[in-house]
């Protein structure tokens, strides 16, 4: 994938938000229908796939791999799979883009398989630390070795020689991460037995739901270190008509804006709603916002409700850290309605974000500062101290630093900031919502 050119952009308020919007589809949903019918024998169907950046590289890897992906002109996506094990030796190095969630699952994926895959990515990605997906893979068998112009052996670009048969085995996460969850159990997909991954702080759980829906014998029960996730190995996928439900990460932004913007009135359709993912719905809730969850139902196995959301006051809160695995890309966002708040709101128990698409405490703490708004950081979090209603002073510089969801975040500052906001680049939020910016313009009309 090649690097766009920086595109700077400056935000003012721009008066109340109105209207109904569709968010795209959810991101981690989309790499997984794509890499699971992949692996399916047979045709599945796709509608609403999240037509970014990130989830385009893995369409891309998983063509380079063998799999047959195309578009239809209804916008719904046909992949024909390989079947598990079937996943071909690629001819180039796969280039993962800004992709943490394409990177770890797919090195997940190729840990079974017997080929040798050298995974790239862009400045971002290729700081992000890689030794939790590695270390679980080396157990089953794979080697991975640290490609020329990595900065560590940790990151990429990085060379992933597959085993098969792999060795199945039982791993406690020492991170709470779906990505990693994840890669162990794709790589289990392939291994002859019970492949398990113990859980003790509870992740998205979609690689697992999906799963399921495919075929894969796969079971989660509690245990007494937490939620134990056993699959059984050289699973058979059967093709899926899948239908991806709005990515309720993208629908932040406009939670927060109507939020905080007066006379804001906005409905956001098709919200995917499953409880390891509404860690932001709740914070906002306790702060006082105004979210009704209208005409809850199940859309591809998860359940789905459109949001309306209203102007409210909102007061400072301190986010529940037991909330950070279900809000994990969502703090930039909640970072800045605690600027908006009355009082200190404190979100710490959050380092999990210092390794995301860029260390978003620092990220957001330079970009809010700079902009006027009082905060200290601290290792795993921030404190922020709002305005109690009014706008935030702006008028200064925003540094994205390659992260989609500082550039929204920030945009959504800006509408409500006394002087413009100068966002550096907003090109990177092609990675996960492409039409940000129209959706923008259409809410603000
Ligand atoms: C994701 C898991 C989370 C999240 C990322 C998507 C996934 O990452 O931040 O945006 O699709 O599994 P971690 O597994 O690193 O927490």
């Amino acid at each position: 994938m090649s690097a766009s050119p920086p595109r700077p952009l400056a935000i003012s308020a721009r008066g109340p938000l109105k209207g109904r919007v569709t968010v795209p589809g959810d991101k981690s949903i989309s790499h997984r229908a794509l890499m699971f019918s992949a692996l399916a024998v047979g045709e599945s169907r796709i509608e609403g796939l999240l037509e970014g950046e990130d989830v385009l590289a893995t369409a891309a890897a998983m063509r380079a791999m063998g799999a047959t992906i195309a578009r239809g002109d209804d916008g719904a996506w046909t992949v024909s799979g390989v079947g598990v094990g079937g996943l071909l030796q690629p001819e180039g190095a796969l280039d993962m883009g800004n992709s943490g969630t394409s990177t770890r699952l797919l090195m997940g994926l190729v840990a079974s398989h017997p080929i040798t895959v050298t995974f790239t990515g862009d400045a971002s990605l290729s700081s992000r630390p890689m030794g939790r997906a590695i270390e679980p893979l080396a157990q089953m068998g794979a080697e991975i070795t640290a490609s020329p112009g990595a900065k560590g052996t940790e990151t990429l670009p990085l060379m992933l020689k597959g085993i098969s048969p792999a060795v199945p085995i039982t791993y406690t996460l020492p991170v709470a991460s779906a990505q990693v969850k994840s890669a162990v159990l794709l790589a289990g997909l392939n291994t002859p037995g019970i492949t398990r991954v113990i859980e003790p702080v509870p992740t998205r759980d979609h690689s697992e739901r999906m799963l399921r829906g495919f075929g894969a014998e796969l079971t989660a029960e509690d245990g007494p270190e937490g939620k134990i996730i056993s699959i059984r190995g050289e699973a058979e996928l059967k093709p899926q008509h899948i239908v991806v439900p709005g990515d309720p990460s993208s629908a932040g932004f406009w939670m927060v804006a109507a939020s905080i913007v007066p006379g804001s009135d906005v409905t956001i359709a098709n919200v995917c709603m499953n409880p390891t993912r509404t860690g932001l719905i709740q914070a906002l809730r306790m702060m006082g916002a105004s979210i009704e969850a209208l005409a809850p139902r199940e859309v591809g196995g998860e359940p789905v409700a459109d949001l309306r959301v209203r102007h409210a006051p909102l007061k400072a809160i301190e986010v529940p850290p037991e909330l950070a695995p279900s809000m994990i890309d969502e703090y930039p966002i909640l970072f800045v309605a605690a600027s908006v708040a009355e009082g200190r709101t404190v979100a710490r128990g959050a380092h999990e974000l210092r390794v995301k698409e860029s260390d978003r405490i620092a990220t957001m703490r330079a970009a809010l500062e700079a902009n006027g708004v009082a905060l200290e950081e601290f290792e795993d979090g921030l404190a922020i101290t709002g305005t109690g209603g009014t706008p935030i002073p702006g008028g200064g510089a925003a540094v994205t630093r390659l992260d989609h969801r500082i550039a929204m975040s920030m945009a959504v500052a800006g509408l409500a900031a006394a002087a413009p906001i100068a966002i550096d680049d907003v090109a990177p939020v092609q990675t996960s919502y492409p039409a940000f910016f129209d959706v923008l313009d259409g809410l603000v009309a």
